[in-house]
């Protein structure tokens, strides 16, 4: 048995029995894809929730190119590199775009497949391509962005049949003609002037200020996903809450702020077991204290009753949580 606790950021603590480490891309050919395997990077976006039966394959390939061209810089990644690492070594190296995605826990692999996104930049912006091997077939691939289907926190990589294509390396593309976005409140007091460098210092200034850090309170980042909602729904909401916090997505939808409907709910108190929802960020549940796995599933529930009760809107997970068998929907 091997501990899972250092192997997701929520740090429950279960365990596995099948682990496969590849660090290697020649070790993916060694895999036997079996219905319950798990594909995972550094374990910042999933949640075991119980001891995990399956095959569970860590992805720790290393490796880097830089390659400038007339236009811009192309950087390809391996997928186990660390995320915040390169947005850092970019950031300094001149190479800007990634800036507004600094301190996003995880490896350069997930980024793709949830198509990370904060103060006003997703991933996808600068995705040229995703390659890697599918293990069901052993079959290399390689996915061009077009064809990833990037949405909010979604993309190809979380529907079914493709979970077990193991990504390998991302490519991205950086053009020479940057700028800055500084539209989300948290950077709208920078100048508009700002370099990379600044904008960087600045996200992870806020985030720091804002985020509980993983390793000391452990937790997997915004635990449910902004929801998405039309104009009818929203002037209903408007109606009765007019001070209600959205972003607007185009001419017929809007994002509502979950973590501003989970803290008008009066929820940031709450509770189950040693699980509880983070006092300066409603929508981040945390590990207070030696949660377990049924803490964790309990509160969700409670807080998306809660939610609805008081708004009539749903929250639906942003984090993967699986059980001994693998995925599960709340
Ligand atoms: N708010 C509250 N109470 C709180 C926290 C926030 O009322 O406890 C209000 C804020 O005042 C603000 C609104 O809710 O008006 C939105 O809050 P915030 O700007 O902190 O961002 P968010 O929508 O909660 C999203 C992403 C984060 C990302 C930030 C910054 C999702 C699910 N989450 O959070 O991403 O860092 O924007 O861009 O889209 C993640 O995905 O794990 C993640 C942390």
């Amino acid at each position: 048995m091997f501990s899972l606790q250092d192997k997701h950021s929520f740090a429950l603590p279960v365990y596995g029995s099948d682990v496969h480490l590849i660090s290697e891309p020649e070790h993916l050919s060694d895999v036997q894809w079996t219905e319950d395997s798990v594909i995972l990077g550094e374990g910042s976006n999933t949640i075991f929730t119980a001891d995990f039966a399956g095959q569970l394959i860590l992805n720790r390939l290393m490796g880097h190119q830089i390659e400038k061209e007339p236009t811009g810089y192309e950087v390809i990644l391996a997928a186990g590199e660390n995320w915040h690492y390169w947005v850092e070594t970019l950031v300094r190296q001149g190479i800007a775009g990634l800036e507004n995605l600094a301190l996003i826990p995880g490896s350069v692999g997930a980024t793709p497949v949830q198509n990370i996104g904060a103060y006003g930049v997703e991933v996808a912006k600068f995705i040229r391509s995703v390659r890697g091997v599918d293990l069901s077939s052993q079959q290399p691939f390689e996915l061009l962005a077009d064809e990833c289907k990037f949405g909010y926190r979604d993309s190809i990589f979380k529907q079914p049949g493709y979970q077990s294509y193991f990504i390998t390396d991302v490519t991205f593309f950086f053009p020479h003609d940057w700028k800055p976005c500084l539209d989300y409140p948290d950077l709208s007091g920078l100048p508009s002037d700002s370099s990379a460098e600044q904008i960087f210092e600045q996200v992870v200034e806020v985030r720091q200020r804002k985020l509980p850090d993983p390793k000391v309170l452990p937790n997997a980042g915004s635990f449910f996903k902004n929801p998405i909602v039309g104009r009818t729904t929203l002037r209903r909401l408007l109606q009765r809450h007019p001070d209600l916090r959205y972003f607007e997505l185009d001419e017929n939808l809007v994002k509502l702020a979950a973590a501003w409907l989970i803290d008008q709910t009066g929820l940031k108190s709450l509770r189950v077991g040693g699980a509880g929802v983070h006092q300066r960020q409603a929508l981040v549940l945390v590990n207070a204290r030696e949660a377990s796995g049924q803490d964790v599933i309990d509160l969700a529930l409670q807080v998306r009753k809660q939610v609805y009760q008081r708004f009539g809107v749903t929250l639906e997970p942003e984090v993967r949580l699986l059980n001994s068998q693998g995925s599960i929907v709340l």
